[in-house]
């Protein structure tokens, strides 16, 4: 890693809700590069932390029936408690509340306002509640018109504006320019895309009488700072800007502001001209990453299929949760999260190829070696074994150049692919084998090579994977991290170190029973009406549902069909919550030989339309008495 010291941050999220797993990814992402960087030796500073202010939280107190001081006081424990459990190594963490934020963006506001960059003017237009912004018509979804629009309100008043417009010519050669300033490159391009419109001033203030939850603007109390020109004046407020100069000059300009893709524009439009009229230099590089999605579909929370990060920790821990969406996620892409995906990588990467590996060399050490790493025997290393050591080595490099490059996902398959290299060198060598040979010297050769080569992996998977991999280097015989130059040698294991029983790393995670009924056998041909007439298919009330206990998939229904009330477990719980069902008209085989699912008796089925990861019920559409047939 090519600097001198590394800056980064993610964004502050929002106190209104609890952290969900977009929120875990953008840091852990952070927590992933800065240990990278540290390993590499590079000093290193990590900033999160939370915003506070504004018109969400204000919202989110109201209905809370708290202060809005009080509702980021009891949420940003959340995300606090949630990053401990991550092993997220910020090195600070900001809350916009607090004074030493208050007293810069303070201070940047007079700045700004005495040197004309901040005027007073009438404002009579339109407002997005959701998203509080000022907007036009043009910025309406097609054939809307404000009226249309819930949250959409007309506002006539006072406020004050940063000259934003002035600096649009500015912006666009700045970005041109500096082609590593917003990556990747199709968000550069959206920003571009953004900048062909007139750039407008943009309003910095909101009345107390509308909005009393902000930073009061030091020259004139009636008016609150906009949320978002408070927030991103974490990034700087946080390092001492107007405060610290040491310690600005230390760690300004930020090497990576990491941001999901959905706030792109304010931190490529109005971040760089913000600090372009304070006169502070641009950031290296704004990062967008993509979206997780769940299935395909978007999370959110009247979908009912957000995942929560504490749930995935509980049942496949911390270290694991971490892999996959570092594996899973090519960065600038979004990426789909199930349940199987997560199965199958688990499975495929840490179950088989990782832990397998430890395993084979700890107990053939502990068989053959008395459980002690032995010498590498004098002389070159035969062709196999060297080819090992290359592959290993190899690893190191491209592990970190990819790092380097924001190529996360490649950097762990090239790392995988040393893992597997040295099993298969397990494979061709036959430890067991060259056990009943009188000279050990094979033997001890293919052991150094195996534990020497699981040093170096397993320091290379360490900022992704810290609990795991400090576990298994503490089961061959290691303590503590490797340093970069220790990294890059092949040849430096510790004779005589104790190599231990490591219990499973990372137990296998078996198939639970299939979510869904299987799906019957295609069709051979054409059927008879009275073939289909056997099947009886009834429109049923959904009364009650809940979860069934340790399987996922599962939700154990009691339904109405006409005059009878039935128990039916279904394979659905990864798509619906049970609120979700209760009360829906569904379809089902009313016919269906009763059968026990997971001890429960399941009397009937369901039918549901699926497509790739996605499953939606098949409803009739009106009302109907229950019982009704479906033909
Ligand atoms: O926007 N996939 O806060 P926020 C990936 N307070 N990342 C996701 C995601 C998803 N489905 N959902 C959220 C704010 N994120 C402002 C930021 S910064 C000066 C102020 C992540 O709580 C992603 O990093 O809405 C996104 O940009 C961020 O959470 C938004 O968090
Ligand atoms: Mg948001």
């Amino acid at each position: 890693m090519n600097s001198e010291r590394f800056y980064i941050t993610t964004p502050i999220y929002y106190v209104n809700d609890k952290p969900h797993i977009g929120h875990a990814y953008t840091t852990i992402l952070a927590d992933v590069l800065a240990r990278y960087h540290r390993l590499a030796g590079v000093p290193t500073h990590f900033l999160t932390g939370t915003d506070e202010h504004g018109q969400k939280v204000q919202r989110a107190a109201e209905k809370a029936g708290m202060t809005p001081q009080q509702q980021a006081d009891a949420t940003v424990v959340h995300f606090q408690n949630l990053w401990k459990r991550l092993e997220i190594t910020n090195d600070d963490f900001i809350r916009t509340t607090e004074p030493r934020h208050v007293r810069v963006v303070q201070a940047c506001l007079q700045d700004l306002y005495d040197r004309g960059e901040i005027y007073k003017a009438e404002y009579d237009g339109l407002y997005d509640v959701t998203s509080e912004t000022f907007v036009t018509e043009k910025d309406l979804p097609e054939g809307k018109k404000p009226e249309d629009l819930p949250n959409i309100v007309r506002i006539k008043e006072s406020n004050y504006f940063f000259r934003m417009s002035a600096y649009q010519q500015w912006l666009i050669d700045y970005i041109n320019e500096n082609p590593t300033f917003i990556q990747p490159d199709h968000r550069r391009n959206e920003t571009l895309g953004f900048l062909r419109k007139p750039l407008q001033d943009l309003c910095i203030s909101r009345p107390k009488s509308r909005l009393a939850w902000g930073i009061e603007l030091p020259f004139d109390k009636d008016y609150v700072c906009y949320v978002w020109f408070d927030a991103l004046v974490n990034y700087i407020s946080a390092i001492g800007y107007k405060s610290d100069d040491a310690m600005f000059a230390k760690w300004w300009p930020v090497n990576y502001h990491l941001i999901g893709k959905d706030i792109l524009t304010t931190h490529t439009v109005y971040w760089p001209t913000m600090l372009k009229a304070l006169g502070v230099p641009q950031p290296k590089t704004v990062f967008a990453h993509g979206w997780w999605l769940s299935g395909d579909a978007k999370m959110s929370k009247s979908l009912g299929n957000v995942v929560n990060p504490m749930d995935m920790i509980d049942r496949y821990g911390v270290d694991a949760f971490r892999y996959f969406l570092m594996a899973e996620m090519i960065l600038g892409q979004d990426a789909s999260f199930t349940e199987d995906a997560f199965t199958r990588r688990y499975n495929a990467d840490l179950a088989n190829d990782l832990g397998n590996l430890l395993s084979r060399v700890a107990n053939m050490t502990r068989r053959f070696c008395d459980g002690k790493s032995p010498a590498l025997p004098a002389g070159e290393l035969d062709a196999e074994s060297a080819d090992v050591r290359a592959a290993v080595l190899r690893a190191v490099e491209s592990c970190f150049s990819l790092v380097h490059g924001m190529r996360i996902d490649q950097a762990l398959a090239d790392v995988l692919a040393a893992v597997k290299r040295v099993n298969k060198y397990f494979e061709v060598k036959q430890p067991w084998s060259l056990a009943k040979q009188a000279d050990p010297a094979e033997l001890h050769t293919c052991l150094y090579v195996a534990l020497e080569s699981l040093r170096i992996l397993s320091s290379l998977l360490q900022p992704v994977m810290p609990g795991k991999m400090e576990a298994l280097r503490a089961a061959i015989g290691l303590r503590g991290p490797c340093t970069i130059e220790e990294l890059r040698q092949f040849g430096i294991f510790p004779v005589g170190r104790d190599v231990v029983e490591p219990g499973p790393l990372f137990p296998r995670i078996e198939k639970k029973a299939p979510a869904t009924p299987p799906a019957p056998a295609p069709a051979e041909g054409l059927i008879e009406y009275a073939d289909f007439a056997k099947v009886q298919l009834r429109t049923a009330k959904v009364l009650e549902a809940e979860k069934v206990p340790g399987a996922d998939k599962l939700l154990k229904l009691q339904i109405q069909l006409g005059e009878e009330k039935r128990q039916i477990i279904a394979g659905i719980a990864l798509h619906y919550t049970p609120e979700q069902v209760v009360g829906k008209t569904v379809v089902v085989v009313a016919n269906l030989k009763p059968a026990k699912i997971r001890g429960f008796e399941s009397n009937g089925m369901l039918l549901a339309a699926s497509s790739g990861d996605q499953l939606r019920l098949v409803t009739v559409e009106g009302a109907l008495p229950s019982g009704a047939a479906v033909k």
